[in-house]
């Protein structure tokens, strides 16, 4: 699917995704540093992945973990530095939620450091019951020797 407004394009389209750029990003990223290039095709060809677009030029990613039935996780959302401040992501956030796949389900899930702002326009709150909620984390795990 392709959404447009102005000179940018949201696309779903898996083929025009530049995973060299996504790479780039995400291996300096905070949650993902120095994940590798392997691991970044995987992540892409599994889940419903949404390329921002300046004319040819992907500026901006973010990816769906889902079911496409109950459940879905928002992860590796970003818009590149020079893009930034220009409602991008707010715009990428209002086709995700809107996204036909996604519709009815019973549970959206993320991690931020510090959108918590962004997110909560869209209607995610700080989980109500936290000591509900379980997790396994290995923040290093692309820092390990495999
Ligand atoms: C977060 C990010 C995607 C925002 O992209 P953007 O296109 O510049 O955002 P927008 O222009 O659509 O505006 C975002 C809105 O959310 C708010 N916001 C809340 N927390 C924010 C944060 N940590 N960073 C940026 N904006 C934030 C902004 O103030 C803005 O609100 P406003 O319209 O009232 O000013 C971008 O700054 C980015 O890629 N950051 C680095 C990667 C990252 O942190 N990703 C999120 C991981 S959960």
């Amino acid at each position: 699917m392709e959404w447009k407004r102005d000179r940018y394009t949201i696309s779903t389209d898996r083929a025009r995704l530049d995973r060299e750029a996504i790479h780039g990003f995400l291996r300096n990223s905070y949650w993902a540093k120095e994940i590798p290039r392997t691991v970044v095709d995987r992540s892409i060809d599994n889940a419903l992945c949404f390329g921002v677009y300046d004319g040819p030029t992907q500026v901006g990613f973010a990816r769906v973990i889902s079911d496409f039935a109950t459940f879905a996780y928002l992860g590796d959302v970003f818009v590149l530095e020079s893009h930034r401040g220009r409602g991008l992501s707010k715009w990428l956030m209002e086709v995700i939620l809107g996204h036909p796949d996604l519709q009815g389900l019973r549970r959206w899930s993320l991690a931020t450091r510090d959108a918590h702002g962004l997110y909560e326009r869209f209607g995610f709150r700080r989980p109500s019951n936290p000591d509900r909620l379980m997790e396994i984390v290995n923040m290093d795990i692309y820092r390990q020797e495999p």
